[in-house]
């Protein structure tokens, strides 16, 4: 169980690398005009999502595994709202991905003070979630 924790903590440390650095390509792809510029943006973040991806893959496959191996954990509080919290998660990556879609696109709209704030998200998550799975309040 040790092992699979440990390695859990290692790849959600690999996916929020991701969750961190990726919107703030886009803070400063939001502000980029010029051709090279906007293409070295494309790649950058489509290889970090990729990455991201693979982290996010590692995290939730260990933390499955750990319940698979003890299903008592599913009778606790805390996991319940730390898998809500999970969830939120998952939503965000998913919307990096349409955001960075847009951007390839030329599509987006949204201006690089817009993607600061959005940027901070992902600390408040990572936060609330090592404190429900260290503490486990309830
Ligand atoms: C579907 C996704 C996930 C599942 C099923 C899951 C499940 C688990 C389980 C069962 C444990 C063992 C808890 C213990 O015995 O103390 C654990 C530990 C941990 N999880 Fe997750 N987890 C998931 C996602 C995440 C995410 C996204 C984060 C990051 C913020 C995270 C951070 C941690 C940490 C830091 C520990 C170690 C806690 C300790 O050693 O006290 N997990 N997780």
């Amino acid at each position: 169980m040790l092992w699979l924790k440990a390695f859990h903590v290692i790849a959600m440390v690999t996916w929020f690398a991701g969750l961190f650095y990726l919107p703030r390509l886009f803070v400063y792809h939001a502000d980029t005009t010029d051709e090279p510029g906007l293409a070295r943006f494309e790649v950058m973040e489509r290889r970090l999502f990729k990455l991201m991806t693979i982290g996010a893959l590692a995290t939730i496959g260990l933390g499955v595994s750990m319940i698979v191996e003890a299903p008592g954990y599913l009778r606790m509080g805390w996991l319940h709202a730390k898998l809500g919290l999970v969830l939120l998660l998952i939503a965000y990556h998913v919307y990096c991905h349409r955001l960075m879609r847009d951007f390839a696109q030329r599509r987006n709209h949204k201006t690089a003070k817009w993607y600061r704030l959005f940027n901070e998200v992902p600390s408040l998550l990572l936060i609330a979630i090592v404190v429900l799975v260290v503490v486990k309040p309830f």
